[in-house]
């Protein structure tokens, strides 16, 4: 069966970004078809300043709502990095396989560094090394399958890259995994400046649709998004992206192509006014089972503590094996 394995991390409350482009469809395909690990990446939340209170509270937050988008523990595994030392002690022996030329390479790495110097702050060094903490966290299990946004590709190719390596250097050990994106919304940019992603770390909000906003408030946010100029509502990314990401947008909630719904619409005003209330209905069952889960804190734990143990079960004979392909004696 296939296997698939995909994470997310708790550094913010959840958008519309991270559902449209990789929850919805853990949930409603990826769980059903494939053997599914889904893990909330406390560790790689570590790598940039963080405050442990919140950190504690967003682990929660985040795990209640993969459940409340339907991930279901009862097919599929759900549970934290941090509970799982197969993780770090698979990512250890991953950073004596990688280079640091290929870190510093990572589109990801360089932007949150840029930003963090521009604040005149020194980074940890975990920045550096997170995709290989995220390679870890695919190859511990043999994972096929990595569904992801498009924003996390390149992270996903460092992976196969390392397993490659890791395979032709000390025997075959790894699966190499592939990166599955979605049809439509894989890369849902911010509704105020279409040309940055919708991240969960965004400084305003303004322009991030929250999972957990009220419908109002959605509403408002998608109907103030900045559009291009013109007034014909064409589907082209690169020169109308704020078009693009509504009608990427609708696509994704109410089915259809970005092309095909472009032509029926005449004004902007009512493309908008369609996108808000599609995406405040997609919204709305995983709002609702969400607080009904918050009433609930200890079915999530009980989740979370299955969840590890499983998983724990699934890494160990793969680490094991790596540790000794590379040439580590098996403690006696
Ligand atoms: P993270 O926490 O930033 O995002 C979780 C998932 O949501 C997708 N996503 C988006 N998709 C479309 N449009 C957007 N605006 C948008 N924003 C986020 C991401 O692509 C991702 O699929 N490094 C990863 C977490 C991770 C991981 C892994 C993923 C750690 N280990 C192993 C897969 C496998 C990250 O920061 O995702």
């Amino acid at each position: 069966m296939t296997r698939v394995f995909s994470g997310i991390q708790p550094t913010g409350h959840l958008t519309l970004g991270n559902y449209l482009g990789a929850m919805r469809r853990w949930a409603e395909v990826d769980q059903h078809r494939a053997d599914s690990l889904f893990c909330v990446v406390d560790l790689h939340a570590l790598t940039v300043d963080h405050d442990p209170a919140r950190l504690r509270r967003l682990s929660r937050q985040t795990t209640t709502l993969l459940l409340a988008a339907g991930l279901d523990p009862e097919v599929c595994t759900l549970f934290l990095q941090s509970h799982v030392d197969e993780h770090t002690r698979l990512s250890y022996l991953l950073e004596c396989v990688a280079t640091d030329g290929e870190m510093r390479r990572m589109i990801q790495y360089k932007e949150k560094a840029a930003k963090q110097r521009e604040r005149g702050g020194s980074l940890r060094l975990s920045l550096l090394t997170y995709p290989v903490l995220m390679a870890a966290d695919i190859l511990a299990y043999g994972a096929d399958e990595v569904p992801v946004g498009e924003d996390q590709t390149q992270h996903v190719e460092l992976a196969r890259d390392v397993a490659v390596r890791f395979n032709q250097r000390y025997g075959h050990t790894f699966a190499v995994p592939r990166t599955t994106l979605p049809p439509v919304a894989a890369r849902v940019m911010n509704l105020q400046d279409p040309t940055r992603k919708m991240g969960k770390s965004d400084e305003t909000g303004a322009g991030v649709v929250y999972l957990l906003d009220e419908p109002d408030v959605v509403r408002k946010k998608v109907l103030r998004a900045v559009t291009d100029s013109g007034r014909e509502v064409v589907y082209d990314r690169g020169a109308r992206p704020g078009l693009a990401n509504l009608l990427d947008i609708l696509a994704a909630c109410a089915g259809g192509s970005p092309e095909s719904l472009a032509a029926g619409y005449d004004s902007y005003g009512a493309l908008k006014k369609d996108t808000a209330e599609a995406v405040v209905e997609v919204l709305r069952p995983v709002r609702d089972r969400h607080r009904e889960l918050c009433a609930d804190p200890a079915y999530v734990e009980g989740v979370l503590r299955d969840g590890a143990e499983k998983a724990r079960a699934l890494a160990r004979p793969t680490v094991d094996a790596a540790y000794r392909a590379i040439g580590l004696l098996p403690p006696v």
